[in-house]
């Protein structure tokens, strides 16, 4: 299944958004146009969804629903998303889930629901708020969704979404774990516990999806020779041998990788690992362009037999290079006046006739992500 139409209203910075969604989306947009904010849409679902989560949690961890609801919201205060599932390679909606929220006016002023609905196909199996909710109010402050003993007839949208894996992996966390102990972050986005992650795999499936990982850098890392998993007073590490002028170097642990190296290693590991919805936040970061241009084919090989949807942000045009890419595939996140909008490539005439012409996406796209006045960003220097 996959993620085949996206609704919302007034979430962050977009006030109303209605898109199909493909297998694939590049996200692309200038500097605080939203991109994070439009993966957070599924990180939320999935916050609301998985076990010890619900949508009371999911909310506040976001700061309350004053933060969540765009600044442009006016007459129309509620939040809404909806998502429609299809079966992969089709269009038709299997499920569609659609969620509204609200604030309390008085006393603890919790998030409460102001709709929560399903639909098996086109038939609506679940309408709220229903007659029970009429009669205990609270009820509003908890989705059907979160609700093993009610989202029964269901359960696969639940399950969808529990399954989605956010990625921003940030090298110095990974490397120093102790130096970033704090609260623990909903799904692991930073690569906080990613050692811990690859220890719990059986060791069989672990050392199979390393050994892909170490051909790729192979190719991908100069000097590069091997690389192990190893535990050390219980402790999981990476090690890396690397060719040397001393033969006898010895192993490298993840403390001396470089950046780049631990962020192929997290983006490779997170496409071989689990095959619900994979979100990845601007996965060229700290990677040289040849191996940037080299994302979307890899994402294409590894995700397309797995049957898995996979939305990435990027501001790269070595990533957008890729022939491959469709202008479906492509949305580009544009600030207006009240917020942003979506605009799917496909959709702008002079992006098509400028591929027709022989550019690529990337080279036709991204220029129109440029701030207007950029030439003026010198600081008086
Ligand atoms: N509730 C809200 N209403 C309106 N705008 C909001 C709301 N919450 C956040 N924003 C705006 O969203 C912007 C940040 O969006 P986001 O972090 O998604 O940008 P981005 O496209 O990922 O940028 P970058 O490329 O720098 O990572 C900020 O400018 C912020 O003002
Ligand atoms: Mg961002």
């Amino acid at each position: 299944m996959y993620i085949s139409r996206l609704k919302l209203k007034n979430w962050k910075n977009f006030k109303e958004v209605d898109i199909p969604l493909t297998e694939r989306v590049f996200v692309v947009g200038p500097n605080a146009s939203g991109k994070s904010n439009f993966l957070d849409v599924f990180r939320f679902l999935r916050d609301i969804s998985k076990p010890g989560g619900g949508l009371q949690k999911a909310v506040t961890e976001r700061g309350g629903i004053s933060k969540i609801r765009s600044l442009a919201a006016r007459t129309f205060p509620d939040v809404e998303i909806e998502i429609h599932l299809s079966e992969y390679g089709t269009t038709v909606p299997l499920w569609k889930y659609s969620v509204g929220i609200k604030q309390e006016i008085r006393g603890y002023r919790l998030p409460y629901l102001t709709q929560e609905k399903v639909w098996k196909g086109e038939q609506l199996i679940l309408d709220r708020p229903d007659k029970d909710d009429s009669q205990d109010h609270e009820r509003l402050t908890q989705t059907h969704l979160e609700q093993i003993n009610a989202n029964r007839e269901f359960r696969e949208i639940n399950k969808y979404l529990e399954n989605t894996v956010y990625l921003h992996l940030i090298p110095q966390i990974l490397k120093y774990p102790q130096a970033f102990a704090g609260a623990d972050l909903s799904g692991d986005p930073f690569g906080h516990g990613f050692l811990e992650k690859i220890s719990k795999v059986n060791e069989k499936t672990r050392n199979a999806w390393l050994r892909k990982i170490q051909e790729a850098l192979k190719i991908a890392v100069p000097q590069f020779k091997a690389f192990s998993y190893a535990e050390e007073n219980g402790r999981p590490h990476l090690e890396a041998v690397y060719e040397h002028w001393r033969p006898k170097a010895g192993k490298q642990r993840e403390e001396q990788f470089s950046d780049g190296t631990l962020r192929l290693i997290g983006l490779l590991w997170s496409l071989q690992e689990g095959d619900g919805l994979l979100l990845l936040e601007e996965p060229e970061l700290s990677l040289n362009g040849a191996i940037v241009s080299k994302i979307p084919a890899l994402i294409y090989k590894l995700q397309k037999p797995k049957k898995r949807q996979v939305i990435l942000t990027s501001h790269s045009t070595d990533l957008l290079n890729d022939r491959g890419i469709s202008l479906d595939e492509i949305l580009l996140l544009d600030p207006v006046q009240e917020g942003t909008s979506i605009k799917i490539a496909s959709g702008i005439p002079e992006i098509k006739l400028m591929l027709q012409g022989g550019m690529t996406p990337g080279a036709a796209i991204l220029p129109r992500t440029k701030p207007k006045n950029i030439n003026q960003l010198t600081l008086g220097f």
